[in-house]
Parts: C-alpha cells; sequence; structure tokens
C-alpha cells in the first residue's frame, strides 16, 4: 500500500473505533519496542551476540544447553523489570476502559500491558513470569535478580527436581488451550479487530486477525512497515505504536488518555 500521511488514515480509524461495540486488540513485540524491550528480530548483544534468538527459543535449545536458555531468559525478564509501559500501552488501556468488554490479545511475554492498567490480557505466548517445572508442568517460584548476561543454571522443581523452564511458548510448541480458544472465539465475535506491532509471520497467532477479517470485523493495523496483514486492514497507520495509538484515542474520544 502507498504511504499517505497520518492523520487522515487516524481519523478513519477514529471512526471505526467510536462506533465499535466489540473491539480486540492484537499486540506483538512492536507494542514494546519503545519500551526498549528488544523484539526478537533485533540482533543480541553481550554473552549472546552469537546466537539467534529464534534459535535460542526452542525446546531443542533448552535440552541441549539448559543454562544457556535460562540464563538468557532470566537475563530478558530483568530488561522487563527495568522497562516501563510507553504511552501506547496506556492507550490500549484507554480503549478497554472506554468500550467495555475489549478483549486484549498479546504475543508478548512481558507484564508491560498490565502494568499500563489493563486486567487480563490472552497470553497467547505465555510469560516471562510464570517459570514450571520442564518435566512435571509443576509451577516454581520466581529465583532473586538475575545478574545480566550470564549462564545461569535452571533450579530444580520442588516436586519432581527436573529442570524449571520458563513459561513461555517456544517454536515448534502449542499455544496454551484456553487463551487460544479465547483469543479465537473473541475474534469471531469482534466488529473491530486494532492490530498493533506484529509481524504477522508466526501462526497460529496471525490466524487471529485473519479470522476477525474473514468474518466481516474491520480491521485496523498500527506498524511502521508493512506486513502480510496489510491487504486486511481498512486501515493502515504507519507509523509507531506509542504515537499513534495515543492519536487514535484523542481522535476517538477527545482525549489521548481515553
Ligand atoms: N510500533 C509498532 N510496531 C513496531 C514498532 C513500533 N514502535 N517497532 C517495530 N514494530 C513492528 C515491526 O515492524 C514488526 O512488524 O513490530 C513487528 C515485530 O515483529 P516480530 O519481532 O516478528 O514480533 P511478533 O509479531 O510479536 O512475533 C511473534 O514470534 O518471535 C516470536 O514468540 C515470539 O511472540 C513472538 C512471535
Amino acid at each position: 500500500m502507498e504511504s499517505i500521511p497520518v492523520d487522515q488514515p487516524v481519523r478513519a480509524a477514529a471512526e471505526l473505533l467510536g462506533r465499535a461495540r466489540r473491539v480486540v486488540v492484537f499486540t506483538g513485540a512492536g507494542m514494546s519496542a519503545e519500551s526498549g524491550v528488544p523484539t526478537f528480530r533485533d540482533a543480541l548483544t553481550g554473552l549472546w551476540q552469537r546466537y539467534d534468538a529464534q534459535a535460542l527459543a526452542t525446546p531443542e535449545a533448552f535440552r541441549a544447553d539448559p543454562a544457556l536458555v535460562w540464563g538468557w531468559y532470566e537475563w530478558r525478564r530483568h530488561a522487563v523489570r527495568l522497562a516501563r509501559p510507553n504511552p501506547g500501552h496506556r492507550a490500549v488501556a484507554a480503549i478497554q476502559a472506554r468500550v467495555p468488554g475489549t478483549v486484549l490479545i498479546t504475543q508478548n511475554v512481558d507484564d508491560l500491558h498490565e502494568r499500563a492498567g489493563s486486567p487480563d490480557p490472552l497470553h497467547l505466548h505465555g510469560s516471562l513470569f510464570a517459570p514450571r517445572c520442564s518435566a512435571c508442568a509443576h509451577p516454581a517460584p520466581m529465583q532473586d535478580e538475575p545478574a545480566d548476561g550470564r549462564r545461569v543454571s535452571p533450579p530444580e522443581c520442588a516436586r519432581c527436581a527436573a529442570p524449571v523452564r520458563p513459561g513461555v511458548v517456544w517454536f515448534g510448541e502449542a499455544l496454551p488451550g484456553a487463551a487460544l480458544e479465547a483469543a479465537v472465539e473473541a475474534a469471531s465475535s469482534c466488529d473491530l479487530l486494532v492490530t498493533v506491532g506484529t509481524s504477522g509471520l508466526v501462526y497460529p497467532a496471525a490466524e487471529i486477525p485473519q479470522v476477525a477479517a474473514r468474518l466481516g470485523a474491520a480491521v485496523i493495523q498500527v506498524n511502521p512497515e508493512q506486513t502480510p496483514l496489510d491487504p486486511i486492514a481498512e486501515v493502515n497507520l504507519r507509523g509507531p505504536a506509542a504515537t499513534v495509538l495515543p492519536a487514535l484515542v484523542d481522535a476517538a474520544w477527545g482525549d489521548p488518555a481515553g
């Protein structure tokens, strides 16, 4: 799609948002980029610079080198603890406050939506804050704040002594059934879906906006780059989430914070 000035599409999107009754907001790594949380496609630094994030986020990588993978996730958890929600996260919470029943679906494993005031997002890819046993799935307590950039042997499960693993969904693993089911249900029954900061490449999550569009919902996309979701979006807002989302809320209701 050709590039168009942002204010005219923002007005068109605000009109859709202002009259929507059942809204879904669907977010990806770009949502947290301006909070300083690196996306999976950013180059890694320090100890991990010779690794590819997508190669570390697999069950095979954890089995082959648990201390490397656990250390990497502890470092990511540390980075998220230091990060703050950005105005885009707050604008999403404002949409939820304005349109009761709005369902927030996120692929992010951080907790920035919650900290911005969004109650109970559906975490399709799990959470950095829910470690569990790699064998028996017993929940494990979080340990002390990790030091930056080092290998850390995972703790042992208190019940069966197998290594504890991060509570995230790795490549090749199934998504949490209840969250996926609730997400598909919300996407199937909404009249507007706002997709923010996702490349739309990772399935099955990328199905969510497709399901909404197929069943007749309008789709608004917020992303500075083109994505495979461009063709299904009625309005493409080509800009960063922390700027575009407050502008959208402002245009819909006359107040960037809702
Ligand atoms: N505002 C909005 N979008 C942005 C911003 C920003 N400030 N910065 C980057 N983006 C966009 C990029 O253009 C890209 O399309 O965010 C998208 C990030 O894409 P990915 O890194 O692929 O993130 P995501 O779509 O969430 O990936 C899905 O794959 O890596 C795995 O499990 C991981 O949940 C993740 C999943």
